[in-house]
């Protein structure tokens, strides 16, 4: 009301304020919200960069961030009112447009976060459906407590931002988005995306790990098991974790040691990412950035692969065709060195889809631009390439046969997507051959494959109706026997 008044509302915008509590849609956070938490994995919010939160609620966010090291400053017309409203490297509007009844109101909200940042607005929006069944409002639903909910789709939401702003939207998360003002933050952005993955360890990284005593030993050990070791098989694994980062990391440096790529694969490999970049690029609708605005290592990359950055665009655009024709994907499905293939799908475990071959990378990227990301264990591309769906497991690594928990299918041609939940089903669909999804370097592929080779002589998994939960245990029960942990034992014969 308050806020009303200050800003001199008229008074049926007055009425509907005294209707709405929008004050009440602030919780109380006790760790980063979802968007600022994927601004700082993309490295947009850092120690250098300024933030400012736009609408930043009981103000978690920004104390955090401070907490941190990074500057960061936040207003809002309920909660923090008397703080200015200042521009930042980074303006965070986190969940506020949404919460805002007035149509005119909510524009003027989104435009003037965006004129306060001066390198990129990081925008969200609620996208669940839990209101689908409460009171009608405005253009969006009234909850139980009085506050006013506008739940977008995706596609309204980037829909939206596209209009308002004039600009293209890079989704990064189901209701999150960011959009750039500045062309060299948007072109690293990219970048970080295109070449993460094996490629992007560093030669200097590699080289240390190869003299380091630790690491040799850690990488024998890996050549003696033909697979990386255990913890229990190689005790100082965390202190190898401890200077050489994640376990991950690791295994993605041991690769390159133990596979020692030749000269020219090593190049085509880079080019193939670099056309790849060029590729996604194009697909957001964007110019590719001067080369000048590219991180300094591809710009030398790009120098030393063609004869100028032109061709090597023109070579992008190309490569950028080849995904609408379904011979070529469905050929690169069944051609790809991992992953699980079935008649329709090719499924790969989300630690080696970045091992996939570039096409195919740039398939899911393009499923990632409709609905930006979304947690889950496994990627399914189907093999005429037209649908990518992620797919997330209850428990993927602890649980013998996991249950599906939800599915988001994005139908690539008209940038659209379904999600299925199964939470709440009685009988979800299972998995079964886990160690089919994930690659031989998983650190438990053995444990997986022990367990597929032991169902497998007991005839448990050439049965048709093992897909569901109900249908395994039914066959389980048949045979008398339980899976416990990655083991089938027998189930004691019930007493006559
Ligand atoms: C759901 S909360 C989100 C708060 C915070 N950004 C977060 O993510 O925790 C929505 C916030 O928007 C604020 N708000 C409502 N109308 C606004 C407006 N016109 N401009 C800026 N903020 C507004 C509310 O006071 C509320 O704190």
């Amino acid at each position: 009301l308050l806020h009303c008044l200050l800003l001199d509302h008229p008074a049926e915008v007055f009425l509907k304020h005294a209707l709405v509590n929008r004050h009440r849609t602030a919780i109380v956070r006790y760790q980063h919200s979802r968007p600022i938490a994927v601004a700082i994995s993309h490295g947009l919010i850092n120690p250098q960069s300024t933030v400012f939160d736009y609408g930043c609620g009981h103000g978690e966010d920004v104390r955090l961030l401070m907490e941190s090291g990074v500057s960061a400053a936040g207003w809002d017309p309920y909660h923090n009112a008397s703080s200015s409203v200042r521009s930042a490297d980074v303006v965070n509007l986190g969940y506020v447009l949404n919460v805002i009844e007035d149509a005119e109101e909510r524009r003027n909200t989104l435009v003037a976060a965006y004129g306060l940042a001066s390198r990129v607005l990081v925008v969200s929006v609620r996208v669940d459906r839990s209101l689908d069944t409460a009171a009608e409002y405005a253009d969006g639903k009234l909850t139980r407590v009085g506050t006013f909910q506008k739940i977008y789709t995706q596609e309204e939401f980037c829909g939206y931002l596209r209009d308002v702003l004039g600009r293209t939207p890079h989704v990064v998360g189901l209701g999150i988005a960011y959009i750039f003002k500045e062309a060299q933050a948007e072109a690293q952005y990219l970048a970080t995306l295109s070449f993460r993955g094996p490629q992007s360890i560093r030669q200097e990284a590699v080289e240390q790990f190869a003299s380091d005593p630790l690491a040799q030993r850690y990488l024998a050990r890996t050549r003696e098991l033909a697979r990386p070791p255990l913890g229990v098989e190689f005790p100082e694994l965390p202190t190898l974790i401890e200077h050489f980062g994640s376990l991950d990391r690791i295994r993605r440096i041991s690769e390159k040691l133990l596979n020692p790529a030749t000269m020219h694969e090593a190049q085509e490999s880079k080019r193939q990412n670099i056309l790849t970049y060029l590729a996604m690029i194009k697909l957001q609708g964007l110019h590719p950035p001067p080369v000048s605005a590219l991180p300094k290592d591809i710009q030398a990359d790009i120098k030393s692969l063609w004869h100028s950055y032109a061709e090597a665009i023109a070579e992008g655009n190309g490569f950028l065709f080849r995904l609408g024709s379904p011979e070529t994907v469905s050929k690169e499905c069944r051609a790809a060195p991992i992953g699980k293939k079935l008649p329709e799908d090719l499924y790969v475990h989300c630690s080696i889809v970045d091992q996939l071959p570039p096409l195919l990378r740039l398939l899911t990227f393009a499923a990632r631009q409709v609905i930006g990301e979304v947690d889950h264990d496994l990627v399914k591309i189907s093999m005429h390439g037209r649908s990518v769906s992620f797919l997330k497991y209850r428990d993927f690594e602890e649980v013998a046969h996991p249950e599906l928990e939800y599915s988001v299918r994005v139908f690539l041609p008209k940038a659209s997507y379904t999600v299925r939940n199964y939470s709440n089903s009685d009988n979800p669909p299972i998995l079964h051959r886990k160690e089919s999804f994930v690659g031989f370097l998983h650190p438990r592929y053995s444990e997986f494959e022990a367990l597929t080779k032991r169902e497998d002589e007991l005839g448990l998994l050439s049965r048709t109706d093992i897909g569901t939960r109900k249908g395994w245990l039914t066959v389980l029960s048949e045979r008398n026997l339980r899976v416990e942990g990655h083991d089938v034992l027998a189930d004691e014969k019930p007493a006559r």
